[in-house]
């Protein structure tokens, strides 16, 4: 299966990325994705993609980040874009919860990397909390020139249909797993299977029973297991299933 969504580039694997790599390898992952947050961390993930043959990157400007964005950052992350093992512009988006940055810089920012992506033909990684209304306009504006994934999905049922009906993937994260997620948990068992992949969110949002302690990509396995409880499906099969739609929609 794949981590279709982790930080492995982050200073809280500097002491053992390498070991933690190898577990990853170990539980039954055949590839990770590392998302970068800012120029300068999407940096990072694109080197720690190209010393790890199983690792790729995306690059993008968090809405926490997006603050400090001047246009000479936007031609950098153009460049980083265009380079070898580069998969997706990400992640992107819109945070009203923490609101590290004004809500019009969010929207601007959240649109032009949106456009980005239309032009140089990538899947984009979408951060959306507390923002679902605003974040679906966004995405239903760029009907069938856009495609990705909402990571970390925090919406209900009826915002996951929507988002598959836009073409998007609903990525499941580690809070499936936690006692009180039943909403997220009827989303996980309900939307179809072609439509699901699974992260962790490393070093963030570990599922239990690590929840607290600092997640890594091995970890995985344990969300992709509750969910496939949920669904009434063998872990293989979910697996399977998932590892599938991850390779078509970043083209691995
Ligand atoms: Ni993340």
């Amino acid at each position: 299966m794949i981590d279709s969504h982790a930080h492995l580039h982050m200073d809280e694997f500097n002491e053992d990325r390498s070991d933690v790599v190898q577990r990853a390898k170990e539980a039954g992952l055949t590839a990770l994705i590392t998302i970068g947050t800012s120029v300068a961390d999407s940096d990072r993930a694109l080197e720690t993609a190209m010393r790890y043959d199983f690792v790729y990157a995306s690059v993008g400007v968090h809405p926490h980040e997006v603050k400090d964005m001047e246009p000479s950052t936007a031609d950098s992350l153009r460049g980083l874009a265009r380079r070898e093992k580069v998969v997706a512009i990400g992640e992107i988006g819109l945070d009203f919860y923490y609101l590290h940055s004004p809500k019009e810089l969010q929207f601007h920012h959240f649109a032009d990397q949106l456009d980005l992506a239309v032009e140089l033909d990538l899947p984009v990684i979408i951060h959306d909390r507390d923002a679902h209304r605003e974040t679906m306009e966004f995405l239903a504006y760029r009907k069938g020139r856009l495609r990705g994934v909402l990571h970390c999905f925090s919406g209900d049922v009826e915002m996951a249909a929507k988002c598959v009906d836009l073409g998007f993937y609903i990525s499941i994260a580690g809070p499936v797993t936690y006692k009180k997620s039943e909403p997220l948990q009827k989303v996980a068992a309900e939307i179809p299977l072609e439509a699901m992949l699974v992260e962790t969110d490393a070093p963030y949002l570990a599922p239990q029973p690590w929840r607290g302690k600092r997640n890594e990509p091995a970890y995985v396995v344990e969300t992709a297991r509750r969910v496939a409880e949920l669904r009434g499906v063998s872990l293989a099969k979910l697996e399977e299933a998932t590892e599938q739609n991850t390779r078509r929609l970043f083209g691995l």
